[in-house]
């Protein structure tokens, strides 16, 4: 049967890598993001690959609740959600001098990366199929070892997830967490990746090279599968053995 998957950020890098592997499995997906004309040239793009129609697009910034709950209206109008893949994120880079400016860095990292998952998640949780339904979440290896506000909002995400998997598991929904490495090959990286930032990053890694955006998608498709229904509360970690460091 068909499944019903919405991915948030779903418009590039990671979330448009997810995308095309859910469409590919035959699943009808809606990508989310703020761009529409982004979001339309990844549906075409995905669609045409395939030579069908199964990714459909949806604009909304969600961190803002009065579109998060017209989206969820919209897409929910088709019928349940099978699989909720809460991608949209980024990173801020800023260092401000006065306690104000810090407050404003910290608020505007934990609304991109932690209410945008908890607002599109409560929206489509009345919608979303019991048992048999799918959450998984798209943090960072931050989570674990900072930088800053980035780090602490992704960790902030990973107590969420567990708790929501708690809440969750009597209804036979599954909730998970991807925490990615160094992936550059996205836009979270436009505005800061030279030469020297790459190679420092790679040299921390122990397979010796960045992940590609279908590396993280992989495991966001094997947690959100039908059958990793016995899987919840997990964070698993994609990141070339990052965490471990080099021998
Ligand atoms: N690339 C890495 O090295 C890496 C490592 C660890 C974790 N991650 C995480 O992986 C996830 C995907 O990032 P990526 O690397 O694929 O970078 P990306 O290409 O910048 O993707 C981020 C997506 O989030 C969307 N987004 C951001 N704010 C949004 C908002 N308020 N409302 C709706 N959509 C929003 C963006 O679309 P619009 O701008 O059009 O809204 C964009 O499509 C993020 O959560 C990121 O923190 C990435």
């Amino acid at each position: 049967m068909t499944r019903r998957t919405v991915i948030s950020g779903g418009g590039t890098g990671i979330g448009k890598a997810a995308a095309r592997r859910f469409a590919a499995d035959g699943d009808s997906v809606v990508i989310v993001g703020r761009r529409p004309a982004i979001l339309e040239a990844a549906a075409a793009e995905i669609n045409t690959a395939l030579g069908a129609d199964r990714v459909t697009t949806a604009a909304a910034d969600l961190t803002e609740p009065d579109q998060v709950h017209a989206l969820a209206e919209q897409i929910t109008a088709g019928g349940p959600v099978d699989v909720l893949v809460n991608n949209a994120g980024t990173f801020f880079e800023r260092t401000p001098d006065t306690l104000s400016g810090i407050a404003a860095w910290y608020i505007d990292t934990y609304r991109t990366n932690l209410i945008t998952a908890v607002l599109l998640t409560e929206a489509l949780l009345p919608h979303l199929i019991r048992p048999g339904g799918r959450i998984v979440s798209v943090s960072s290896i931050a989570a674990l070892r900072g930088p800053g506000p980035y780090g602490a909002s992704k960790a902030a995400l990973h107590g969420w997830s567990l708790g929501l998997a708690r809440h969750l598991a009597p209804q036979g929904i599954t909730v998970n967490v991807i925490a990615p490495g160094f992936v550059p090959a996205t836009e979270v990286w436009d505005d800061m990746l030279t030469p020297e930032v790459e190679a420092a990053r790679v040299a921390g890694i122990p397979l010796g090279r960045p992940g590609t955006p279908d590396e993280v998608a992989a495991g966001i498709v094997h947690l959100a599968a039908p059958d990793a229904g016995w899987t919840t509360g997990q964070i698993l970690q994609i990141n070339g053995g990052d965490l471990l460091g080099r021998g």
